[in-house]
């Protein structure tokens, strides 16, 4: 057998082991570096030495027990009431507190919690025949693709372009009969921000609507950032009207991909996520979670790292993360022509340029890829100007000071470039073509003349993004789609 590694998934004859394990480790050398701090998006890293093999030990000690059914294998059901009480008390609930009878499942990841948050709250008004939900614009896309799963109407709330938060008034007009659940972030994906909960969550609640706070990306984070004296505002169970909460162990519990935890602050506002089924000839199903069958991996990974790094653990890794994310800051402050969108609350650093047009965002971003920092751009929306995004993880302390040099050696070498020259017929294509008149020759043909196809993306995206940036919302969905659909094609 000679095929290239990754065409050919059943082979005749099959490879032995080792080879197949070379062979995924020579797929794996074209990936981004997950380790390493230059990575500041979709990973994160703890740079702690032995955890990802004990978490390895772990994952697959339990890989093939499936968690469909708890009584069958409770060590999976041990392992997620833990992990679940751990988040809890973590996030203001649990005995003595606030929320003494907060309850919760592991679930895949964030996008999983949040649709479970709204399915929750969609299924406890069955007498709302058109239910609705209320989310600031810089709520997590997992929200609106709950509302698109479930047929739920999304009602966006604007938010301040310099504080990058929803206003409260704006959020308690948003909320009508119909509204089932008000969302709120803590902090937001994109910029980091802490949206005022406090306020959010009374507003919610004087209207007899559920809140869900989605702390997936840094609920595992600000609490350790509050002890060590950050200015974290109240966002967690300790706020009354907060009814739900997600966080990501995935995210900063740092523990491997495919867990997240979603608490309820009482078992009746979780029983409407269940779904149970005893209509049919099998076994009566009851799940908590969108998935049946579910891989006691992603559980037993996550146990063993929350038990091996301990809360003294948690604590260091994120003083080292609060000491990397000021000194990225400072970086940023240092570079004429970028300013920071906002200043850290959080994990995150998010800066833009300040207008000079010889300098191109996205241009900056392809500089700062070929120099080994990959960041992650996002495009203009809604009065927002691009900017881009690094979450910071501890694993950057020790890569910080050589940002600072790199970032304005980038930015030098983005100026000296220029920016980014489509076809004006094109860009004017992009700001007028509707998604529908796009026909797959036209596809085609916009996806050659960026470079995109089968096979890797292009090392430099600036004039996809630009592209993209040019595009009505409707029109980049649907261009994404077909891009990616170009790459998403089986190999024989
Ligand atoms: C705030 C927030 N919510 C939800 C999600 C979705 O999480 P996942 O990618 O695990 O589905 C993310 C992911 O980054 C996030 O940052």
């Amino acid at each position: 057998m000679t095929d290239a590694p990754g065409t050919t998934a059943l082979p005749v004859e099959g490879v032995p082991a080792p080879r197949v394990l070379d062979e995924i480790r020579a797929l794996r050398a074209a990936d981004r570096p997950t380790h390493g701090g230059r990575l500041f998006a979709y990973v994160y890293d703890p740079g702690v030495a032995g955890l990802d093999e004990l978490a390895q030990a772990a994952y697959a000690e339990s890989a093939h027990v499936n968690g469909l059914d708890p009584t069958a294998f409770p060590s999976l059901l041990a392992m997620e009431n833990a992990l679940v009480g751990a988040a809890a008390r973590l996030l203001g609930g649990g005995p003595g507190t606030n929320a003494p009878e907060v309850v919760g499942n592991v679930t895949s990841g964030g996008t999983e919690s949040l649709i479970l948050a709204v399915k929750a709250a969609r299924d406890a008004r069955p007498d709302v025949a058109e239910p609705r939900i209320v989310v600031p614009v810089s709520g997590h896309a997992a929200f609106a693709k709950a509302a698109h799963y479930l047929r739920v109407t999304l009602d966006p709330v604007d938010v301040d372009p310099v504080t990058l938060r929803p206003g409260v008034a704006d959020v308690a007009a948003a909320i009508r009969p119909e509204t089932v659940l008000v969302a709120a972030s803590a902090p937001s994906y994109a910029h980091g921000v802490v949206d005022p909960v406090a306020e959010i969550a009374a507003v919610a609640g004087a209207a007899g609507v559920r809140c869900h706070v989605d702390a997936c990306f840094g609920g595992w984070a600000l609490p350790w950032l509050r002890r060590l004296g950050a200015p974290v505002p109240a966002f967690d169970f300790a706020v009354d009207g907060v009814t739900s909460i997600s966080v990501d162990l995935h995210k900063y519990a740092y523990a491997p991909k495919g867990v997240s935890v979603l608490l309820h602050r009482n078992p009746a506002l979780r029983a409407p996520q269940y779904f149970a089924y005893a209509d049919w000839p099998g076994y009566t199903m009851i799940n908590p979670v969108i998935a049946s069958t579910r891989s006691g991996g992603p559980i037993a990974g996550a146990y063993a790292t929350l038990r091996h790094l301990g809360e003294d653990g948690y604590l260091r890794l994120a003083e080292q993360t609060r000491a990397a994310v000021a000194g990225l800051a400072d970086a940023v402050r240092a570079v004429d022509g970028l300013r920071l969108m906002a200043e850290p609350q959080s994990t995150v650093v998010c800066f833009t340029t300040d207008g000079d047009p010889d300098l191109d965002l996205f241009v900056l971003v392809d500089e700062l890829t070929a120099r080994g920092w990959h960041t992650q751009p996002q495009l203009r929306y809604a009065g927002l100007p691009a900017s881009v995004h690094l979450t910071v993880t501890a694993s950057v302390a020790p890569r910080v000071a050589e940002f600072g040099p790199a970032l304005a050696d980038a930015v030098a070498a983005a100026r000296a470039a220029g920016p980014v020259a489509l076809p004006p017929e094109l860009l004017a294509l992009a700001g007028t073509l509707s998604p529908a008149a796009l026909t797959p020759e036209l596809i085609g043909e916009l996806a050659a003349g960026l470079g995109l196809g089968a096979g890797p993306a292009p090392d430099r995206m600036a004039a996809v993004n630009t592209l993209l940036d040019a595009a009505p919302v409707a029109l980049r969905e649907r261009l994404l789609v077909e891009f990616v659909g170009l790459l998403q094609r089986p190999t024989w």
